[in-house]
């Protein structure tokens, strides 16, 4: 609703504009501007070999014939058209293309639908932001037997019935975003034989029963009200590899066909899980199915979810929605599965319950074969099971950020097996165990409230990239890198309150990336003389001056160091001519202060022209107040003796 009042602002808006009677140049193919008399009709002397034309962003109210018999691409869109005449596109026997988007085309329907029907030809067609109703939509459809790609968005459209598309049944695309849909009537899509793109966005569907569309390979139903999304299990195979589900009513996992493509699934900002259990899920979505996909069609139905152990699918995203655990039996389905999205859920451990054989727990190696990378951020979570671990033997992105994860000490959480398991539990599910997940690469521990990484935290892992940023009480045990200090490329301690008797760390040769940023460090550790860093960030810290042998050191590698927020010493800045002269930028030296002789002045400024800043300090020393007297009387002196000389002279 706001969205298409916000249309008809911008529509009065820009025919405020309009009557200002601003002055429009136009440009040919040849890009030679030509001024245009009349504002408010098209132009009617031009060169008639043109073949595109573009006279968007302007103020025509009207169209009259156009005699450009070899113009193939016109654009009209953004003016003020309510009125195309019956002859305007008669003699564009070549025009393939036409953009009428942000127009008033909504007047006038019957005139303008005729001239649009003489253009047989077109291609494309732009009709979007109009205003138009389900009537006027079906007139500019007619006779666009070669249109191949078709935009309707931000319309009125309320219902797509089979009429609609009756007369461009060539369709490849449709994108029909930001209309009040309700209602598609079956058999609308279906003669589409060649529709891939189907953008159904920012409606108003509340269901999709019995999707029969086999040809569509990209479906994009995000922000709609739909409650269920479910197909008949028949044999026929759908090419549908992209469905987006996001920002609807969804409170359980779509039934899909049972023969699909379907690679990637978006199913963030809905309700899902917000039923008890998985097993309550699965079954309400089989009693939906059977009352509404059975009752009509007499199929018989197996395990609707069974099929997604075929499925291709890749990548689901299930952020957003108000899961307390993981579905483990429908995921584990999806054995392709490279990247699942499950942040922003209610998420407090992660277990896998042990159960007889034959049912899932069982087989838990299993569970996850492909899964690559899991973003877990934004739950509650404290505690996972090492063997979600184990069942995810590809794991290589763990994103970890704001929940309460405490990683474990030494010794604990090691046990991986089911005796270990069940002690674990009884004992301590307040922390995770990262040693041993080998596969392990890139680990986002960014805001949990950790107290203490303990020594050897992350042992018998690969990572390159770790973030403890935002861990405010967070004390580094001795060794607490140790076996990741020579795979470590990136590392942030951003925010951790350290200071640099508290931080050690030890040398790290493959690390190019270091966060220090916002901490009370007053020096920075030598041991990075280990590392071939890149980027290093120390900007809001408590330096005074940096270790110029060390930046020598390092200035050979660096390409960017940030150094805003400190207490730099105005006259000890030899560390930043090293930085200029080896050329290492540094983005924030422009907000960069130090402090000469107690003001706080601009470290670029000072740079400019240090001579103004710390001569005096340096060269100069400070008189005592017997020390002025005695210059003053010797100044006065000097002064009277030449005075009375003067005089003497003069005389
Ligand atoms: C029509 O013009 C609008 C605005 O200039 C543009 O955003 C849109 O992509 C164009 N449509 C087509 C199909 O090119
Ligand atoms: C679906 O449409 C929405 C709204 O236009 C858009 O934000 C989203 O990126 C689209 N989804 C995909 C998978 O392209
Ligand atoms: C997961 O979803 C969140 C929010 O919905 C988004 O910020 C994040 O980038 C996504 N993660 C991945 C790996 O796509
Ligand atoms: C797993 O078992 C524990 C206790 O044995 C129970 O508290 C927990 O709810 C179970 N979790 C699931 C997902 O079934
Ligand atoms: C489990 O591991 C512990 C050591 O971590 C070992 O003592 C125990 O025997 C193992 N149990 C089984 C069933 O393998
Ligand atoms: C679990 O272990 C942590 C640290 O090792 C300890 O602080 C906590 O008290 C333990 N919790 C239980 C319930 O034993
Ligand atoms: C930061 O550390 C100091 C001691 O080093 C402590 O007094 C202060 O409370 C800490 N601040 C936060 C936000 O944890
Ligand atoms: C360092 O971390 C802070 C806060 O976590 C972030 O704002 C900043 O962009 C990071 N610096 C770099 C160079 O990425
Ligand atoms: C300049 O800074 C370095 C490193 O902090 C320090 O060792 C040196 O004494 C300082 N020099 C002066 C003249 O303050
Ligand atoms: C400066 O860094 C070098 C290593 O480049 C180190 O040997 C030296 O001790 C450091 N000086 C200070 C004052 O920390
Ligand atoms: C070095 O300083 C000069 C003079 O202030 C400046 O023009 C130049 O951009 C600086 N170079 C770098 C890499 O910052």
């Amino acid at each position: 609703m706001l969205r298409h009042t916000l249309s008809e602002f911008l529509l009065l808006w820009s025919f405020g504009q309009a009557i200002c009677g601003i002055s429009v140049l136009y440009h040919n193919e040849k890009g030679q501007p030509w001024n245009r008399q009349n504002r408010y009709t098209a132009p009617l002397e031009m060169d008639m070999k043109l073949r595109r034309l573009d006279l968007s962003k302007s103020f025509i109210r009207q169209l009259h014939t156009l005699g450009l018999q070899h113009l193939q691409q016109l654009d009209l869109s953004y003016n003020q058209l309510d009125l195309i005449a019956e002859e305007a596109f008669k003699n564009l026997a070549q025009l393939e293309a036409l953009n009428l988007s942000r127009n008033a085309l909504y007047n006038n329907v019957a005139r303008t639908s005729r001239a649009l029907r003489s253009v047989g030809g077109l291609r494309r067609l732009d009709i979007s932001l109009n205003n138009l109703n389900d009537e006027a939509v079906g007139l500019y459809l007619q006779n666009k037997f070669s249109l191949i790609h078709l935009d309707l968005t931000g319309n009125g459209i309320t219902a797509l019935t089979h009429n609609t598309f009756k007369e461009c049944q060539g369709l490849k695309t449709i994108i029909a975003t930001n209309n009040l849909i309700r209602d598609i009537e079956q058999g609308t899509f279906e003669p589409l034989k060649r529709l891939e793109t189907l953008d159904l966005a920012q409606n108003n569907l509340a269901h999709i029963c019995d999707f029969q569309l086999y040809q569509v390979n990209y479906l994009n139903l995000s922000q709609n009200s739909i409650e269920f999304f479910l197909t008949r299990q028949d044999e026929k195979l759908f090419r549908l590899e992209i469905l987006d589900l996001s920002y609807n009513k969804l409170f359980y996992f779509p039934i899909v066909p049972k023969f699909i493509h379907l690679r990637y699934l978006y199913l963030q900002n809905n309700m899902i899980g917000a039923l008890n259990s998985e097993a309550t899920m699965i079954a309400e979505a089989k009693s939906v199915y059977k009352e509404i996909v059975i009752g009509k069609a007499n199929t018989e139905y197996h395990e609707i979810f069974s099929n997604w152990r075929i499925m291709p699918l890749i990548y689901i995203d299930l952020s957003n929605n108000h899961f307390r655990f993981i579905p483990f039996e429908t995921l584990s389905l999806l054995t392709s599965l490279e990247t699942l999205n499950f942040s922003r859920n209610c998420l407090q451990n992660i277990e896998l319950n042990i159960t007889k054989p034959g049912q899932l727990g069982y087989n838990y190696q299993r569970l996850f074969p492909s899964l690559r990378h899991l973003d877990l951020q934004k739950n509650s979570l404290r505690y996972i099971t090492p063997l979600f671990f184990k069942a995810s033997p590809k794991l290589e992105t763990l994103n970890l950020q704001a929940n309460s994860v405490k990683p474990c000490p030494p010794g604990n959480g090691l046990g991986r097996n089911k005796s270990d398991q069940h002690a674990l539990r009884r004992h301590n599910m307040s922390c995770v165990a990262f040693r041993h997940i080998k596969t392990l690469k890139h680990l986002n521990l960014e805001d949990n409230g950790i107290k203490v990484l303990y020594t050897n935290t992350f042992e018998k892992t690969s990572l390159d990239h770790l973030n403890l940023a935002r861990n405010r009480h967070m004390v580094l045990e001795e060794g607490a890198l140790q076996g990741v200090q020579g795979s470590l490329q990136s590392l942030s301690l951003s925010e951790t309150n350290i200071t640099s008797r508290d931080l050690s760390l030890p040398c790290m040769p493959a690390l190019s990336q270091l966060n220090l940023s916002n901490n009370h460090l007053d020096t920075i550790p030598t041991s990075l003389s280990c590392s071939p860093l890149r980027v290093l960030d120390l900007s809001n810290n408590a330096l005074v001056s940096l270790n110029r042998s060390l930046i020598r050191a390092m200035s050979s590698h660096l390409s960017a160091m940030y150094i805003r927020g400190n207490r730099f010493n105005c006259c000890n800045t030899s560390w930043l001519t090293i930085l200029n002269e080896s050329r290492v930028n540094v983005p924030d030296l422009s907000q960069a202060k130090c402090a000469a002789q107690g003001d706080s002045v601009f470290l670029a400024d000072y740079f400019e022209s240090p001579s103004g800043y710390c001569l005096f300090q340096t060269t100069v020393p400070v008189l005592t107040v017997g020390q002025r007297l005695i210059v003053f009387i010797f100044v006065m002196t000097i002064i009277s003796m030449l005075f009375v000389f003067i005089n003497m002279w003069c005389t």
